[in-house]
């Protein structure tokens, strides 16, 4: 029997060729106000947000709910204005100057033992979860006993890679822009590291939104 999670949605915007940003240590250039509107409509649907190292230390700030009507709709649920921030690092290399440590959010880390050793006695992180690998399924087996039920994935797309190894996604949000970026040799893809082994996911389309720029895709996926 699977190990119980967390409800996990993917969202993203890629260009039409599947890249993520133009280099890797940028953040993307592409991104409308209307897709930073979708992004914070899902992402305040959800408990928790978590997000790879590198696109924090790309963007140097974690999404922040701005909407005071999606503040009000949570904290009319019973849920805390700003959702959970998990980072994952392997390395524990997260800048304590970084803008990210003075958003008002609650912050945690998921590390390794080195990545742990480097935020040893230094705040910045609510908790800090140590394992050897990703660890996922046992993480979110975790985050589920502790009453999480509905996580947000930002991205980048070594994070969704690793997610994916472990089948833990549910729904994918994918914002397609209409922008090519497989000509910068650097430009990190959408979903990264992961290796199928067997049949793929099952991708159901639930919606298609045409946006003025873009196209707002929400599948949900079926593991075989
Ligand atoms: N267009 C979009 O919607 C969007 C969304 C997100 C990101 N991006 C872009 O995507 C790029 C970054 O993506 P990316 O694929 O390179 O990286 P990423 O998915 O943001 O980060 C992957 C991180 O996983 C961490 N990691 C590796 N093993 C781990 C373990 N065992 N436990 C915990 N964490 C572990 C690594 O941390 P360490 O490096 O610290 O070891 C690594 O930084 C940036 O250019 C960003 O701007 C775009």
């Amino acid at each position: 029997m699977k190990a119980p999670r967390p409800h996990l949605v993917a969202i993203l915007a890629q260009s039409l060729d599947g890249k993520l940003a133009a280099h890797r240590g940028q953040r993307p250039h592409f991104l409308s106000s209307e897709d930073q509107r979708h992004l914070e409509t899902q992402a305040a649907r959800q408990q928790a947000l978590i997000m790879g190292a590198a696109t924090l230390r790309a963007y140097g700030t974690s999404l922040r709910l701005r909407d005071p009507e999606l503040i009000q709709s949570r904290m009319a649920r019973g849920l805390p204005p700003q959702p959970l921030t998990i980072i994952c690092s392997s390395s524990g290399e997260i800048p304590e100057e970084l803008p990210f440590f003075r958003q008002p959010l609650t912050r945690w880390l998921w590390t390794t033992p080195a990545g742990s050793r480097r935020w040893q006695g230094r705040p910045g992180f609510a908790e800090i979860w140590v394992a050897s690998d990703w660890d996922l399924t046992a993480r979110l087996a975790r985050l589920r006993q502790r009453g999480i039920d509905q996580v947000g994935l930002l991205g980048g797309g070594r994070l969704l890679g690793a997610f994916l190894q472990a089948q833990a996604l549910d729904e994918l949000w994918v914002t397609l822009a209409p922008v090519l970026l497989s000509g910068y040799p650097a430009a990190p893809a959408s979903i990264e590291g992961w290796q199928l082994q067997g049949s793929p996911p099952r991708l159901e389309l639930l919606e298609c939104r045409r946006g003025s720029q873009e196209l707002f895709l929400h599948y949900r996926v079926e593991w075989p």
